[in-house]
């Protein structure tokens, strides 16, 4: 069976080809990051109009690279929610009137549990039950995961993403959009910081909030005399500790309690450098399996939407063309 996936809710335009389960035979990414950088963050109708010119030469590529017709396509799923409106539409609009041209049936997919299955597709098999924690630019969550379409949200961000404090953060220190490779990049150089910053900890709950730390670290660089890229590199480090020990505590807590073994983990801050070595060792430590997606499939893709795309039809599910694009989850 042939699946073809498409994704648009952010600033990448996606298509993949899934072959049954879990086989990737193509996954093409257009990404328009470079038109939203001069502005600090992403322009959603900047996106959407990328979107639009795009869309058509992304889903030929992912054609082309997996020597396939459109004709030979079984199933087409695509990201409905959450994100952009104006992006998810474009994808979602472009996915149903592909399905009406070649009668495949078509399915709507959720972008965040995608992420959660993301590190299963190079695993090559999926094991139930385990704990997502799903950390992107617009979203942090915790969930119990027990099957593909089981899938309950623990915990939330109350505030900002983690990906998003990382943008805020990197803006302040006036580093390029987006944040979090440049934070990484700097905060890994050194091994020690004099800064104290503190993040929220929401004690006996899956919840977070980036917010507080975001102010405290912009209170502590403008109390600063000299700006320099020394101050920048212990402040980035300050700042990714704290956020980084969060995350880890809080993941590691939920597998504990709910009595699970394995922790996925997905999404653009699972590129995180420190993130994936302080969770790889907590989780060795309390004997949790840690999976983490290869940096292309950490990052918005449409490989996991067509993977569990695939997966929710074998197990009855099917979209209306009614469905539409939502902003929430
Ligand atoms: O999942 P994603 O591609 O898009 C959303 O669905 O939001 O995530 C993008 C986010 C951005 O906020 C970016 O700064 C962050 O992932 N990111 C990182 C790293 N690489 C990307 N954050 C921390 N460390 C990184 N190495
Ligand atoms: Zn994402």
């Amino acid at each position: 069976m042939l699946t073809l996936g498409i994704e648009t809710s952010c600033d990448e335009t996606a298509c993949a080809v899934i072959k049954n389960s879990n086989t990737v035979l193509a996954s093409c990414v257009s990404s328009s990051i470079h038109m939203h950088r001069k502005f600090g963050g992403i322009v959603p109708e900047i996106a959407s109009r990328f979107h639009l010119e795009y869309i058509t030469l992304v889903v030929e590529d992912a054609l082309k690279k997996a020597d396939l017709n459109l004709s030979d396509i079984d199933l087409i799923a695509a990201t409905y929610a959450p994100g952009l409106v104006g992006s998810l539409l474009v994808g979602l609009s472009f996915a149903k009137a592909i399905s009406l041209a070649i009668n495949k049936p078509f399915l709507g997919v959720n972008h965040i549990h995608a992420h959660m299955f993301a590190p299963f597709i190079q695993e090559k098999k999926f094991q139930f039950p385990f704990i997502g924690l799903t950390v992107s630019g617009g979203h942090t969550s915790l969930a119990l995961v027990k099957d593909f379409d089981n899938i309950k949200i623990i915990g939330n961000t109350r505030d900002d993403a983690a990906g998003e404090a990382y943008d805020k953060v990197a803006k302040l220190l006036e580093l390029p959009y987006p944040g979090g490779p440049q934070i990484d990049k700097l905060a890994s150089s050194i091994s020690l910081s004099p800064f104290q910053l503190k993040c929220a900890k929401l004690e006996n709950s899956f919840d977070f909030s980036f917010s507080g730390i975001k102010t405290d670290v912009l209170y502590t660089w403008n109390k600063l005399k000299i700006k320099n890229k020394k101050a920048k590199t212990q402040i980035a480090h300050a700042f990714q500790k704290q956020v980084v020990e969060i995350l880890v505590t809080k993941s590691i807590a939920a597998c504990k309690k709910h009595n699970i073994n394995c922790l996925s983990v997905g999404g653009g801050v699972a590129c995180n450098s420190f993130l994936r070595k302080q969770l790889q060792a907590a989780g060795k430590q309390a004997n949790i399996q840690v999976l983490f997606p290869n940096i292309h499939l950490c990052l918005d893709n449409a490989a996991m939407i067509g993977v569990l795309g695939y997966h929710l039809f074998k197990k009855g599910k099917r979209s209306k063309y009614s469905l539409s694009a939502s902003a929430s989850t």
